[in-house]
């Protein structure tokens, strides 16, 4: 249940974007896992994001790993922009690509990991015949587009069927929940079967504490939830 890794993916966006190296400087000195970059195109969601150009950015200033969550329609089209621009895992929305194996087999091919977000309404079933091609599973916690919003209450329990899917099978993926992670949810995703948790403005990137306080606080309640 518990045998793959925590991390903790900082929410790019939600970071003080003015002063993109201090953050980045502030998160690695935290022990951040990974940086998580927000893509999206105006019409998969109604928002737009961040860019390959701010992942260069990044990657002139750090060399944490960047997990890239494409919420665009027809990602195909674009991944090895992102993969050279320095993804270290992509992932494409299901709902997003017609020729969904393929499009994943592609990204493993252009030496990335391969990642499918779930929208809330999308079943897990539809999974069933690529899970051998996937890296890591992200189920959203929240309809993706905005930062700030509440968790939908149901995807609890699709982070635990997501979790008894792959462990039926023996796969080595990794679950990661996007959206309304905080110190509170936490706890209950990860008793669920997450182990890549996204923190943005409800634990990382809050004015009420320091991202150090954000990131020790949160690692602190998802191991608390691994060990009881
Ligand atoms: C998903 C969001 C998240 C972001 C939200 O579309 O953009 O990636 O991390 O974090 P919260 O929900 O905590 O503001
Ligand atoms: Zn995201």
């Amino acid at each position: 249940m518990f045998s793959r890794p925590l991390k903790i993916c900082a929410s790019l966006v939600c970071a003080d974007l003015l002063h993109l190296e201090r953050e980045l400087r502030v998160l690695e000195a935290a022990g951040v896992d990974s940086i998580h970059i927000d893509v999206m195109d105006g019409q998969f969601v109604p928002n737009y994001c961040l860019s390959p150009d701010v992942m260069r950015a990044v990657r002139r200033a750090s060399a944490l790993p960047m997990d890239v969550h494409l919420m665009v329609v027809r990602p195909e089209q674009h991944l090895e922009a992102f993969v050279q621009a320095g993804a270290d895992v992509l992932v494409v929305h299901q709902e997003a690509t017609v020729h969904l194996q393929r499009t994943l087999a592609r990204i493993r091919e252009l030496g990335a990991r391969a990642g499918v977000a779930l929208n809330v309404a999308t079943p897990l079933n539809t999974l069933n015949y690529v899970l051998e091609d996937i890296d890591l599973l992200l189920i959203m916690t929240v309809n993706p587009g905005f930062t700030g919003q509440k968790l939908v209450p149901a995807t609890l329990r699709k982070i635990a069927d997501a979790r008894a899917m792959v462990d039926a099978r023996g796969l080595p993926v990794d679950i990661q929940v996007d959206g309304n992670v905080s110190f509170e949810t936490a706890p209950k995703m990860v008793r669920a079967g997450a182990n890549w948790l996204v923190g943005g403005t409800s634990s990382l990137f809050n004015p009420k504490w320091s991202v150090a306080e954000g990131v020790q606080r949160l690692r602190q309640v998802a191991e608390e939830a691994r060990t009881k």
